[in-house]
């Protein structure tokens, strides 16, 4: 199959429309979009992906208005939280209404939707009658895709298109936020920090890892992961145990005079975590084409999106 990659709302709504799947840019990640109301289309992204099917799918809608059509009700700190970050890199999880197949939520009885701030993909969106699945566009297990380029490279020749909204601006998945007994639970931290969300809601905030009971099938651990084996943690550490291995650095900001600049990337020099959230899914792509034994990553500040950079590098250092 030939894989176009251009800006053609028209072509890619006749393709969502004849339930094929199209990529598509969102803010945070590409997504492998599909319609949600066609079994076909849910079960070639699936396909697509090679995604086990019992890790369900985000739903990705361009209102609140149409967002409230697909679930059992829209609770009050939901609502806050919908009305401050959407569009934006913010999902939800509700209690979803019958329009919703077991098929999207693994058999689960919530719901995950957002609306992604992307003006191609918002327009598009508005031109369907139906909402969009859509999981990062990576094959399963790989780091996800932020440029139509890091789609090509891994899903070409198996979708008819890839819609071409640049490089994506946040670089980094939504965070997802449940809620338990009224009290907001974060899935997977993302793209809005911990610090936005319990200034939003005047709550303490849990993460879903400290709470035994819940399972996010989001949470598996070997996620973006490179090829290449990565370590993660002090730099300093690191180069004593792993300097003598042909290496990488991923840092912040720190260079090194001991490595060619093709062999280290600082993620921010003027250490802003959101500029190196931005960079953080390029950059270990860049650095797992190297021909190296390993990549050093090193550990983020702690606040902020620094969390979430914490958890994908954790992820990708996470070895079989
Ligand atoms: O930023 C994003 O969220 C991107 C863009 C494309 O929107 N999408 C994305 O999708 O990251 P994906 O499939 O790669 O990750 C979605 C995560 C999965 O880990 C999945 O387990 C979790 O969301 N999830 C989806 N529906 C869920 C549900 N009903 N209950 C619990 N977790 C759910
Ligand atoms: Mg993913």
């Amino acid at each position: 199959m030939q894989t176009l990659i251009n800006q053609d709302i028209a072509l890619a709504t006749h393709l969502l429309n004849t339930n094929q799947a199209v990529a598509i840019p969102t803010e945070t990640v590409y997504g492998l979009a599909g319609n949600a109301f066609s079994e076909e289309a849910v079960a070639k992204i699936f396909a697509i992906k090679n995604r086990p099917t019992f890790n369900p799918l985000i739903l990705h809608t361009h209102s609140l208005a149409t967002a409230s059509q697909f679930v059992q009700e829209i609770p009050p700190h939901a609502q806050l939280l919908a009305e401050k970050f959407w569009p934006g890199p913010l999902t939800l999880l509700l209690k979803k209404n019958t329009l919703i197949s077991d098929l999207i939520t693994a058999d689960s009885s919530l719901v995950a939707i957002r609306i992604p701030n992307h003006p191609l993909t918002l327009k598009l969106l508005r031109n369907l009658s139906f909402p969009l699945v859509a999981p990062s566009a990576n094959p399963f297990g790989y780091i996800s895709p932020t440029s139509a380029q890091h789609v090509m490279e891994q899903l070409g020749g198996k979708i008819p298109l890839i819609l071409d909204g640049g490089s994506t601006q946040v670089g980094i998945e939504s965070t997802i936020i449940g809620f338990e007994n009224n009290q907001p639970i974060i899935y997977r931290c993302g793209g809005i920090s911990r610090e936005a969300i319990e200034d939003t809601l005047h709550l303490y905030c849990q993460s879903a890892q400290h709470n035994t009971h819940l399972h996010a099938p989001g949470r598996l651990k070997s996620h973006y992961a490179p090829r290449t084996r990565l370590y993660m943690g002090d730099l300093d550490a690191l180069l004593e145990t792993h300097g003598n291995e042909p290496h990488a650095i991923l840092s912040l900001t720190r260079t090194f005079n001991h490595l060619p600049a093709s062999h280290q990337i600082q993620l921010s020099s003027k250490g802003s975590l959101q500029e190196a959230a931005h960079n953080l899914f390029a950059s270990m792509r860049t650095l797992d084409k190297l021909n190296i034994q390993c990549i050093l990553a090193e550990i983020m500040p702690t606040h902020g999106l620094g969390a979430a950079i914490n958890d994908r590098l954790e992820r990708a250092a996470h070895h079989e």
